[in-house]
């Protein structure tokens, strides 16, 4: 198990080629930046440029290690969806896919996810065969996925697929109790001198969410689904009051009736009881493992981007920063491979997530430094291929860095070294976290800190394929290089450490991920 089984798609996968070439969104936004030529990539999620007129999302509550130790109280499980279809009666639609209402033409939502879907709790019986119940928490949650996503699923011309994912995660962390694993391992006692947030029993609760089902909107002639998701962590706020000083996040998605694309509007707050929390919306592999994540997930791209031939597209407006410690990224793309290269089989103990992500919080700084070189990864690829050592002061870009660490079952690790917090996920993990900066402009990212942040919308072509190509991950010595193909791509923010309640807005539209066309990803997968 483990990545998507595409040799058989291949056929299909032409198929859809051909299909797309003609409506592929982003081809001519990037014909204009000059970065590739016509038809030669074609978008890898089922959603491309999020143009789709039904709504199709999930939202998932991860604890400290991505799983979900316990329920909050009346909530059920922390898997939700809004699976819905935009209905006119007509076949003919415009651009949007929306009816022209004047014509006197009906619009109607179908819902595909009701209220006793999203309210299955652990130990519930599932309304469809297939699906089984579980009395332990983490087990059921990623049944419930994959039985949300059976009801949500989408037979597109190739693949199916099922939904864009908004995943939200609180940074406590109960040194008391074991509900996380150490490096994958579990343990019977917590013996670490890191320090976590935690304020006492039940610090890695689950949260309180509310929804509002996607809903009809009309707007002049055009016809469109909006809808959200809103809550808190702190178990005895009363939402419904304002939001106080309460944790605070909100998730709610609309049209943008000029481009046909989803605007996805989120807001996080931490607050005093949970100061470090994290939201994202991802794109995460149709099925299988995705970045963080070892159970087989539900999610939105049909095929798997690899290093060095994908690129990211995204509108990104960030309203509000969410403070100098708001870890805004600007593309995290996660996967896993094992230390000698080998695809990860769910063996916690030898899997190991990578991470690569880009900080454009212009207050995130540079702890990667020529006095520090423990935050530095061993060598640094330049743009040409190059090698730079860490040590070659005059030529390591360091401020293209805030930190590397490693993972925690490496062997032959070079030092200085730092090891990668071991219970923040469920196995071991290996970070590189850059920052804005020439040496990644050239692959479309931002090139100088400020970039992208608030005040400064931009429409990115990221080329994460060739940026992800050049970035130093850990093997065991004479092993063959890690396919690196990423099975989670995600933007959004992580807020740690914050002394007071901070909060971060943001909104995402036009997302797509392009590969190439006629590359399959078949031989290993
Ligand atoms: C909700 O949907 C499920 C399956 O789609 C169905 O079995 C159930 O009866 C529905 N519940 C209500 C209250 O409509
Ligand atoms: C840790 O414990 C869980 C639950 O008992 C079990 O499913 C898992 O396989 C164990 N992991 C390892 C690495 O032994
Ligand atoms: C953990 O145990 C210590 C010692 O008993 C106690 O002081 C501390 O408050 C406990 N922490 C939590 C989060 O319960
Ligand atoms: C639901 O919609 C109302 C009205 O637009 C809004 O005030 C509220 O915040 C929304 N709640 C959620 C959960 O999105
Ligand atoms: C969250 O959603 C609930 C339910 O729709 C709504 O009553 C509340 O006003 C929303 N809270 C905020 C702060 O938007
Ligand atoms: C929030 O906290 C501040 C500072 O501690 C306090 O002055 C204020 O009254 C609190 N607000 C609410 C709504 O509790
Ligand atoms: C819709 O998209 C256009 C073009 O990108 C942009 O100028 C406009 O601000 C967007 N509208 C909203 C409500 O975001
Ligand atoms: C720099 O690091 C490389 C690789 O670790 C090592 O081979 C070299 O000797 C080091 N150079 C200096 C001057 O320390």
């Amino acid at each position: 198990m483990g990545f998507l089984l595409l040799s058989s798609w291949f056929l299909i996968v032409l198929v859809l080629q051909i299909l797309f070439v003609q409506n592929l969104a982003a081809d001519s936004l990037l014909k204009t930046h000059g970065l590739i030529s016509k038809n030669r990539y074609v978008s890898a999620i089922g959603d491309p440029g999020m143009k789709s007129a039904n709504v199709r999302v999930a939202l998932e509550a991860w604890n400290f290690c991505n799983e979900v130790g316990f329920e909050a109280p009346g909530m059920g499980s922390p898997r939700l969806a809004d699976c819905a279809d935009l209905f006119c009666s007509s076949l003919i639609t415009d651009s949007l896919g929306c009816s022209r209402l004047d014509t006197g033409r009906k619009c109607e939502v179908h819902h595909k996810v009701n209220g006793s879907d999203n309210s299955l709790k652990t130990g519930d019986k599932f309304p469809a065969e297939g699906f089984q119940s579980f009395r332990n928490p983490d087990l059921f949650a990623a049944e419930k996925e994959r039985y949300l996503a059976s009801l949500c699923e989408v037979q597109g011309c190739a693949k199916r697929w099922y939904f864009w994912m908004f995943m939200l995660k609180n940074g406590n962390f109960d040194k008391n109790k074991t509900l996380c694993p150490e490096n994958g391992k579990n343990v019977s006692k917590i013996i670490t001198g890191r320090n976590f947030p935690c304020f006492g029993e039940g610090c890695m609760n689950q949260p309180l969410v509310y929804h509002n089902y996607s809903r009809l909107v009309c707007s002049g002639r055009q016809a469109s689904l909006t809808g959200g998701f809103n809550g808190t962590y702190d178990l005895d706020a009363d939402l419904s009051r304002g939001i106080g000083n309460n944790s605070f996040f909100s998730v709610s998605w609309k049209k943008n009736l000029s481009t046909g694309s989803w605007i996805f509007s989120h807001t996080l707050t931490t607050s005093a009881k949970y100061p470090w929390l994290m939201l994202y919306l991802r794109s995460d592999a149709v099925e299988g493992f995705n970045g963080g994540y070892h159970y087989s997930g539900r999610g939105i791209m049909t095929k798997l981007p690899e290093s060095p031939n994908f690129k990211v597209k995204l509108t990104l407006d960030v309203k509000r920063g969410g403070g100098p410690n708001s870890q805004f990224y600007l593309l995290d793309i996660g996967s896993c491979w094992k230390n000698n290269g080998k695809l990860c089989d769910g063996d916690t103990l030898t899997d190991v997530t990578r991470y690569s992500e880009m900080i454009i919080n212009p207050a995130t700084t540079s702890w990667c430094r020529p006095d520090n070189l423990v935050s530095c990864p061993p060598y640094h690829v330049s743009p040409t291929g190059e090698i730079i050592y860490r040590n070659d002061t005059s030529r390591f870009p360091y401020s293209a860095y805030h930190l590397y660490c490693c993972p925690g079952n490496a062997e032959h690790l070079e030092k200085p070294y730092d090891i990668c917090d071991p219970y923040s996920n469920p196995q071991a993990q290996e970070l590189v976290q850059i920052l804005p900066h020439p040496e990644w402009a050239v692959h479309g990212y931002p090139e100088k800190q400020g970039d992208g942040w608030v005040g400064d919308a931009r429409t990115w072509v990221l080329d994460a394929g060739a940026l992800s190509n050049r970035l130093y991950f850990y093997q065991d010595p004479g092993t063959e290089r890690a396919r690196r193909v990423w099975t989670s791509l995600n933007v959004g923010t992580e807020i740690y450490g914050s002394q007071n309640g901070e909060t971060a807005e943001w909104t995402v539209s036009d997302f797509d991920v392009l590969v190439p066309k006629g590359d399959t990803y078949d031989s290993a997968y």
